[in-house]
């Protein structure tokens, strides 16, 4: 089982690599800064499926939880992270099951970051599998933010008092802003760049 869930997250992560030096190549820059990869320990699938009140094996496991893959694309641009998405969401052999905008959308506390769960096949040597992955595509800054928060939250062992959470909200607002005024940045950067190649022709 380990092995079917290894074997997606390395070829969705491939898929990435591939879009990312393809971008590259035609636009002469990255749209992903990184990518982390990781299938689900044992114990927290089985912690997660306690929460559930569900029993553990492996039909349950596959069943009932999305995120044994998981896959993290971190964006440079927040615009970056549409256009990878839209990119990936297009390949044939994806099926996207759910797709939650927590960047249109933030979570209550905060947390932003597009969510895709999505179904592809793997290919093994006498059938096909079909292996969901659950996929979190975010810029740095958002990626930043839901690190150090996760940190907090583990140290604090999940009880953050009401005037820490509402810090660390207005703190995500505040890098919300930080993200659109880059993207801004890096817009008008393009333009001057255009402007000059037209020049030149
Ligand atoms: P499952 O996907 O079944 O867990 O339930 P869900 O769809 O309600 O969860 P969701 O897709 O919202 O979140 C899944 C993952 O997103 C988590 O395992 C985290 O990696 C990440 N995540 C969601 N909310 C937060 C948050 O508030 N802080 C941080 N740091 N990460 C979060
Ligand atoms: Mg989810």
């Amino acid at each position: 089982m380990r092995n079917l869930y290894e074997s997606a997250v390395k070829q969705l992560a491939l898929k990435f690599e591939v879009l990312n030096s393809e971008f590259n190549i035609q636009y002469s820059r990255s749209p992903i800064h990184h990518i982390e990869s990781r299938v689900k320990s044992a114990q927290s699938i089985m912690a997660k499926l306690a929460k559930k009140g569900i029993p553990f094996t492996i039909a349950t496991a596959k069943e009932n939880i999305n995120d044994i893959a998981g896959v993290r694309v971190v964006c440079n641009y927040i615009d970056d992270v549409y256009r990878v998405a839209e990119i990936f969401e297009r390949q044939k052999d994806v099926e996207i099951l759910k797709k939650q905008d927590y960047i249109r959308e933030p979570n209550y506390n905060g947390y932003r970051s597009l969510h895709l769960d999505t179904r592809i096949p793997v290919y093994l040597s006498n059938r096909t599998e079909y292996v969901v992955a659950e996929i979190q595509i975010r810029t740095i800054a958002m990626d930043f933010w839901a690190s150090l928060e996760h940190s907090l939250r583990y140290k604090a062992q999940e009880y953050i008092p009401q005037h820490i959470s509402d810090e660390l909200q207005r703190v995500a607002t505040d890098i919300a802003s930080l993200d659109q005024r880059m993207q801004a940045i890096h817009d008008q950067v393009d333009e001057l760049s255009d402007a000059r190649s037209d020049n030149a022709t």
